[in-house]
């Protein structure tokens, strides 16, 4: 069959990686991709993602039979439906079921409608009420409501900055995904990330991982999309995967359905796992980035049959098989991220890079100019090894990271640092 995979990210070359692999696949195509992906899929790269009519019109005439959307972004544009609504099998939510990820509120009063633990929280359009209801809490959480890149949070440790944070975010800071302020209680744990593959009935737990959002070494400095993740996360044991299961995920899937919105793709919970259990800080609709690149890695199984059974609702008795070894990828970003950088450096030696052993170096932002490959973004590359402890993936990813000569780029030296941390290795 032919496949189209909608997205330019390191996640969609670790996407497009793992299909070429599937002997179900004839041709792979992706857009507007990158210059990684290049190597494994043919390039659409002026086929627009948000013109729904032209990548209808484009399936058509290549006979895609199975469109992949790996970003938010269109999934919360209604692309999925607009594929269904012309015929075409397209893997991920509907635009309704993607408001699990395109508004915090609608998700936090789910949670409550469906008992699913949640931080606490309340949200406000007006500066002064919020300012109000924080009086002198802290520290607490402040979000934008919408989408905002994963950049839309505030974590304030004292009230001055809790009171700076909602001038920051209903003044506009964040555009239009600011109208609406949501605060949160402050939740104390360690953080992984747990993705299920949903079918809109039954969910299939896929593996766990656990990402760096924080740009500096030991979690430190402002919120990034993620600088690095590996998978397993150590945090997740399985009473912890059962639980999550049990307690936040089938519930989810149960109300979206109940509520006329039946969830299919993959449904990423961000939870935080306190001394109460697991909580849910966050859905998103989509697979995590950096987190599907190691996930790719682990899986042994034909992703194609797993996308194709979440379309059509066959999940109930599916099973996916994973490599026992880790996978850790560390992001490459170009300086100055997440504020300002330069596009447009050259990065060289990846070809020697990628020739250490359990290595796949996945592209995020780059493009190919000739022989030559360019930084053309904020997170750029996504050096990711496998090995048979994690503290081996770590060391391999980081040896080909050192044979990458871009003295424009740089990257935290510490992924992995919590679970190595734990001796599990
Ligand atoms: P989000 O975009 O909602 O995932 O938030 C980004 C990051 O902020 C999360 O990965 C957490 O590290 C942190 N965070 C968000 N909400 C909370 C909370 N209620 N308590 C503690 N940390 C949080
Ligand atoms: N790595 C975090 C995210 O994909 O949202």
């Amino acid at each position: 069959m032919n496949i189209l995979v909608i997205g330019s990210g390191g996640r969609e070359h670790a996407l497009c990686w793992a299909i070429s692999a599937s002997p179900l696949l004839d041709r792979l195509f992706c857009a507007p991709g990158n210059g990684g992906i290049g190597e494994v899929a043919e390039l659409v790269a002026d086929l627009a993602i948000s013109d729904h009519a032209a990548i209808i019109e484009f399936c058509r005439t290549q006979k895609i039979e199975l469109v992949v959307v790996g970003p938010e972004a269109p999934l919360v544009a209604g692309l999925v439906d607009d594929l269904t609504r012309a015929g075409i099998k397209a893997f991920g939510p509907s635009a309704a079921a993607a408001r699990l990820e395109g508004s915090k509120a609608f998700t936090k009063e789910f949670c409550a409608r469906h008992n699913i633990p949640t931080a606490a929280f309340a949200r406000f359009s007006d500066p002064q009420a919020a300012k109000a209801y924080l009086g002198k809490t802290a520290p607490i959480v402040l979000k934008a409501d919408g989408l905002a890149a994963g950049k839309g949070v505030i974590i304030a440790t004292t009230p001055a900055e809790a009171h700076a944070a909602v001038d920051d975010i209903l003044g506009g800071q964040f555009g239009t995904a600011g109208r609406e302020i949501v605060i949160e209680e402050f939740l104390e744990g360690e953080e992984a990330s747990f993705f299920v593959l949903v079918d809109g009935t039954h969910g299939l737990p896929l593996a766990t991982a656990q990402d760096h959002k924080r740009v500096g070494d030991g979690d430190t400095g402002p919120n990034t999309g993620g600088m690095g993740a590996y998978s397993p996360a150590p945090v997740m044991t399985q009473e912890m995967i059962d639980r999550t299961m049990r307690e936040i995920i089938a519930p989810t899937i149960a109300g979206m359905a109940a509520e006329g919105a039946p969830y299919k793709g993959v449904l990423y919970a961000g939870l935080m796992i306190t001394s109460a259990g697991p909580k849910l800080i966050e859905y998103n609709c989509r697979f995590g980035d950096p987190e599907c690149q190691v996930l790719m890695m682990r899986l042994k199984s034909d992703i194609v049959p797993a996308l194709l059974a979440s379309v059509d609702g066959e999940l109930g008795d599916f099973d996916l098989r994973w490599h026992d070894e880790a996978a850790l990828t560390v992001v490459m970003a170009a300086n100055g991220y997440p504020g300002d950088y330069v596009k447009g450096t050259e990065i060289r030696n990846l070809g020697h890079a990628a020739e250490v052993e359990g290595v796949e170096i996945f592209h995020a932002g780059t493009r190919r100019d000739g022989d030559k490959i360019l930084a053309n973004g904020g997170r750029v590359l996504n050096v990711t090894a496998i090995g048979t402890t994690l503290a081996q993936a770590q060391a391999r990813a980081y040896a080909a990271v050192d044979r990458i000569d871009w003295p424009e780029g740089f990257c935290r030296r510490d992924i992995g640092w919590r679970a190595l941390g734990r001796s599990s290795g």
